[in-house]
């Protein structure tokens, strides 16, 4: 098997990956692999834009407070309170990069989304945010010496022995090759992919979380998944996003019948909490014996909506819908995790030598829900963070030369007969089973189901959409095992069978290879 060293391996080039890397980069060699293009991910996708307390009417006191009230007592305070007071200086330096975020005249302008009592959400170019971010992050790492790039390159599995991560197996061309590094950061994003209706591009499969499970890292807060309301609901079209900044501006929920309903469920109307809108609509397509809703931005008028939203516009435009002067079928779907691989505030994991950023880490910032427009945040500030640990912490060489001599890797030539038919059956089992409701008779059928392709987890493939179904039945099976789990229902996670919080709903439910699930305060 060829063997590469480099300093700093790390995995994905979405927000959290490209801000480590140019953390680490002044400290020692960088490389950063990713299993797509290179602008291939969530951040790529994103729209509404990126919460950041710089408002004259805002404070890092209220961006806490109302992170805090949408996870549902479940944050961990000092990974917010970083988030919040950290947040405006990275917005700041993004901003010395080059990033150019919209302005009403010459101040910035900030855009309301839900849960937020105030307006602070910075967009660019109307609802192209997570683009413009993609953008200046890739070319500030490109005038960076140090990073080399390399794309179409899959982490397989990371190389641990002992509790002590050093580097990953990479698929490069379909071969294996053995990474090795004194600090390996996980950047590689969510798990919408897992669910058949998802707003997530094709590389969110959960790749990170797996890899680090079976590495012996611990995996927290699984089952909370958060699920958006608004996803367009057309038969030939993808399950394309419809950000909640439509409904921050003033668009409607209208059910089949035209009538609006969101005031029967909360005094936030429209901008209630994701999970409430989310239930809202499923009760009202249950209710109508339909199976969507309709947003509706016809009063909105035609040139402020081109003028804001021209993404969404010109992509509805493609599939025949006018959003100016049409109503939009819509329908939740599924969205970030807020789980993944736990971290301290400096994105350590368990494991010595591996660190974690972004939708694939669960620094507890998050809660039970997480307040719409952070999650880019978080990856400014926790991608600096673990970028600058992985420098700070990185392993002696001793530790890879050790590894090395007892490195072996001989993958068999694996390959699972019907796995895209596979795929299909566990995306449409999350959804149905362990989606926005949920309750104990449903999350039995799904762990039992997931339990039947056990026999894949056990192989070793070189393809990517093998790799990835492995990955995704690793972590479908702890999404529906947490969810069981816990007995109540708190944040994103709803079961209809205890529709409460329970008296000790205060913890986090974690999983570790080979040990019981255990909770943690
Ligand atoms: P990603 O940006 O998803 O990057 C993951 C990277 O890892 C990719 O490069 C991927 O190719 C790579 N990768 C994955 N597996 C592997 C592997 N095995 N080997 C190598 N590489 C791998 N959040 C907001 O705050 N504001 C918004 O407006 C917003 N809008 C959104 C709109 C959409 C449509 C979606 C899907 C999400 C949105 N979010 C938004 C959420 C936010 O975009 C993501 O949570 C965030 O971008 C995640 O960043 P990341 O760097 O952790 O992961
Ligand atoms: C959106 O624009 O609605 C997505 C924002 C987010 O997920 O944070």
């Amino acid at each position: 098997m060829i063997k590469e060293k480099t300093d700093f391996l790390i995995i994905g080039s979405g927000v959290a990956g490209l801000r480590a890397a140019i953390e680490a980069a002044p400290h020692g060699s960088v490389t950063v692999v990713t299993k797509d293009i290179p602008t291939e991910s969530s951040t790529e996708y994103a729209q509404g834009g990126i919460a950041v307390a710089l408002s004259d009417e805002d404070t890092v006191g209220i961006h806490y407070e109302d992170t805090l009230n949408a996870g549902d007592g479940l944050c961990r305070e000092e990974a917010v309170r970083l988030l919040v007071e950290e947040g405006p200086e990275r917005i700041i330096e993004l901003i010395s990069w080059g990033a150019e975020f919209d302005k009403e005249g010459t101040k910035l302008a900030f855009g309301l989304e839900a849960a937020h009592s105030r307006k602070r959400i910075l967009h660019s170019q109307g609802d192209a945010t997570g683009k413009e971010l993609e953008r200046v992050l890739i070319q500030k790492v490109r005038s960076v010496p140090n990073i080399k790039r390399e794309a179409f390159s899959q982490a397989i599995d990371l190389i641990s022995e002992g509790g002590t991560c050093c580097g990953a197996i990479i698929a490069r061309d379909r071969r294996p090759v053995a990474m090795l590094a004194r600090s390996t950061v996980l950047a590689t994003g969510g798990t919408g992919q897992i669910y058949a209706r998802t707003t997530n591009p094709q590389v969110a499969t959960g790749d990170g979380m797996a890899l680090a499970y079976r590495a012996g890292a611990v995996l927290e807060d699984m089952e909370f998944v958060q699920f958006h309301p608004t996803a367009l609901y057309l038969p030939s079209a993808p399950h394309f996003l419809l950000s909640e900044a439509l409904r921050g501006e003033g668009g409607l929920l209208r059910n089949v019948r035209g009538e609006l309903f969101m005031k029967n469920y909360h005094k936030q109307a429209e901008l209630a909490a994701r999970d409430i809108v989310s239930r809202a609509i499923l009760h009202e397509i249950q209710k109508t014996g339909s199976d969507h809703v309709y947003l509706d931005l016809r009063h909105l008028g035609d040139e402020f909506v081109k003028k804001r939203f021209p993404r969404i516009y010109s992509t509805c435009r493609r599939y025949d819908l006018d959003i100016t002067r049409e109503l939009i079928p819509v329908s939740p779907a599924a969205h970030y995790m807020m789980g993944g691989v736990k971290t301290d505030v400096e994105g350590r994991t368990n494991l010595r030598g591996l660190y974690a950023a972004g939708e694939v880490a669960c620094t507890g910032v998050h809660g039970a829900n997480r307040l719409a427009s952070n999650s880019l945040l978080e990856g400014l500030v926790y991608g600096k963070r673990a970028g600058g640990s992985a420098h700070k912490y990185a392993l002696p060489e001793a530790d890879l030369h050790k590894i090395e001599d007892a490195l072996d890797f001989r993958p068999l030539p694996h390959s699972i007969p019907a796995h895209d038919e596979i795929r299909g059956d566990l995306r449409r089992l999350m959804w149905q089973k362990v989606g926005i409701i949920r309750n104990k008779e449903s999350l039995e059928e799904a762990v039992e189901g997931i339990s039947k392709w056990d026999y894949i987890l056990e192989k070793t493939f070189l393809s990517r959409r093998e790799l990835e179904l492995k990955n995704m039945i690793q972590v479908a099976g702890l999404i529906a095992r947490a969810a069981l789990l816990r007995k109540e229902s708190i944040g994103a996670h709803y079961r209809s069978d205890f529709p409460h919080k329970s008296e000790d709903w205060k913890k986090h439910l974690a999983f570790k290879r080979g040990e019981a699930p255990f909770t943690e305060g």
